[in-house]
């Protein structure tokens, strides 16, 4: 078997054929494995946000924990060289893996002159051809570029140049109030810059959040994560959109108006000068406007495989794809653009080559911001269950009760759950608050065993820890919370 693509679909879906006894291969052009996530995704964002995060918290709040400190200065340089020796190291460690293995690792660009061929254009210079029974197409995703907006990864960057700026800007306008506008936005903002995102929606908070929080009689003020980012100091202009941007003196111009039409009372309402459109000015744009399947030079075209209107390549339940014995998973195709989506397709995309059978439990794949706080969900919202029509009960708990959290003096946010009224099966779990990246695992693992809140709230939950706020949420589903 070949696999094109060696980011976490990619590798993952080599390592599992290897052990499951199919010769392998996995073909990289990049010169690193571990793709977008390993090189410029996840983790060198998570180094930056962990040691901003750090950077931040020396500033301004050491000295409320009785910590005295002085002279306390950024390192930028410093920081790059730990963000780009966690990368280094865990490529390294999957090149590791594949020896471990016995995955052969051809470093180069892989294109389709065949449904069992494939050419490959190797880093050094050699063309060779490859043969396979089968194929995993693992090619991932690129940045969507903005019309008429050219990057340069220095001024007008996407996240690969948000992740390596060479000095902390000034000013940065943030395109796009994702997943990423929101960590690198945070990233910039906790090293010193004034950051200004731009939304063309009304609401930065992920479509799958359940932000509604009503049951929760105004313990907190975190109501959302828009509130929370705004009391950090990061600025939105919301139901705004971006109409083109052009460099002048040093610095970037863009031009933004109300994503709804430009009526006056829009304008005001977000602050705008009289004038409709507006020229924010800044040191650097990150464009963060989404991701898109890539499939450059693939030849694609060479074997029949199909692509839809998001060049996203059709694939049926098994992950096959026009071609039979040619599979693909991961961002190149639908759902999620997420590493660990893509890693568990990888795993059943091989299970179903060597067994015939694989499966990905779509309804239990958690998603984390890594903001600080962190946002984490898994399951329906409860608009979603509303939808459904079926009885069902909510139930959540703020981190101002939870020992832990107030020891820690990090109390901001809830877990939020939702059951079934019947069944009490848990449908869904969302969680903003500090490590909730972490804590979402323990409702994810519920949930794939088709636990019920009462399954929860009666397991011993060690104290203090934070995990004990899933607990008392899954207590509050049947109004029985303890500590709230
Ligand atoms: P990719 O990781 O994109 O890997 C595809 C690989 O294929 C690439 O290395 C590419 O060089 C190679 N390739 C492409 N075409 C060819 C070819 N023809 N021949 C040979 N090689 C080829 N997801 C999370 O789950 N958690 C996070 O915290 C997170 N943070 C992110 C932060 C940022 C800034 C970004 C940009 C993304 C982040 N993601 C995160 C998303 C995550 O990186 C992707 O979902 C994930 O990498 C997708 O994996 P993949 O294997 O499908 O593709
Ligand atoms: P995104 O799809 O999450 O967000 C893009 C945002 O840009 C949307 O809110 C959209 O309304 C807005 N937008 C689009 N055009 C605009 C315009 N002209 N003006 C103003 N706003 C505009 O895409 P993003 O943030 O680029 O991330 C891509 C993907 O990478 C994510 O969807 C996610 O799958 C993955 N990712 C995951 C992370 C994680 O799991 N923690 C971290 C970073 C990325």
């Amino acid at each position: 078997m070949v696999v094109i693509g060696g980011g976490p679909g990619g590798y993952v879906a080599a390592i599992k054929a290897s052990q499951l006894g199919l010769k392998t291969a996995c073909v990289e052009k990049r010169g690193s494995l571990g793709g977008t996530c390993t090189n410029v995704g996840c983790i060198p964002s998570k180094a930056l946000l962990n040691n901003s995060h750090i950077y931040h918290q020396t500033i301004h709040d050491l000295k409320s924990r009785g910590i005295d400190v002085e002279n306390v200065n950024l390192n930028l340089p410093n920081m790059m060289k730990a963000k780009e020796k966690a990368v280094a190291g865990l490529a390294r460690g999957i090149e590791g893996l594949f020896r471990k293995y016995g995955v052969t690792y051809i470093k180069g660009h892989g294109k389709f002159v065949g449904t069992n061929k494939i050419e490959i254009d190797e880093l050094d210079g050699k063309k060779t051809t490859v043969q396979a029974k089968d194929i995993i197409i693992a090619t991932g995703s690129e940045p969507a570029p903005f019309k008429g907006l050219e990057v340069d990864e220095k001024q007008i960057v996407t996240s690969t140049g948000a992740l390596s700026l060479e000095k902390v800007p000034e000013k940065l306008v943030v395109i796009g109030g994702g997943i990423i506008g929101l960590e690198l936005g945070s990233v910039w903002h906790r090293l010193g810059s004034e950051v200004t995102v731009v939304e063309y929606l009304s609401s930065i908070d992920p479509d799958h959040f359940d932000i509604n929080e009503n049951h929760l009689h105004c313990l907190t003020d975190s109501k959302s994560l828009l509130k929370i980012l705004q009391k950090q100091g990061l600025k939105f202009k919301l139901d705004t959109k971006v109409i083109d941007a052009s460099k002048k003196d040093g610095r970037v111009l863009v031009n933004v108006e109300p994503s709804k039409g430009g009526n006056r009372e829009t304008v005001c309402i977000f602050d705008f000068p009289k004038s409709l459109a507006l020229l924010l000015e800044s040191d650097v744009v990150l464009v963060s406007i989404g991701r898109r399947p890539y499939t450059e030079n693939l030849g694609l075209e060479n074997v029949g495989i199909d692509v839809d209107e998001k060049g996203r390549i059709k694939i049926d339940s098994q992950f096959r794809t026009s071609k039979p014995n040619i599979r693909c998973i991961g961002d190149v195709t639908y759902g999620a653009m997420l590493a660990h989506k893509a890693e568990e397709e990888g795993v059943a995309a091989v299970e179903y080559i060597v067994g015939g059978y694989g499966h990905v439990n779509y309804d239990v794949i958690p998603s984390v911001i890594y903001t600080h706080p962190e946002v984490a969900w898994c399951g329906k919202t409860e608009e979603e269950v509303k939808e459904t029509k079926r009885p069902y009960r909510v139930g959540t708990f703020p981190f101002l009760a939870n020992s832990r959290a107030r020891t820690n003096d990090d109390a901001e946010g809830f877990v939020k759950m939702i059951s079934d009224q019947e069944t009490d099966a848990i449908l869904g779990v969302h969680i903003i608050g500090p490590n909730a990246g972490e804590m979402i695992g323990e409702a994810v693992l519920a949930m794939e065993y088709g636990a019920s809140s009462e399954d929860i709230a009666r397991t011993c939950h060690a104290h203090p820890t934070l995990s004990e706020a899933l607990k008392e949420a899954a207590l509050a589903t049947y109004s029985k919370s303890i500590n709230f």
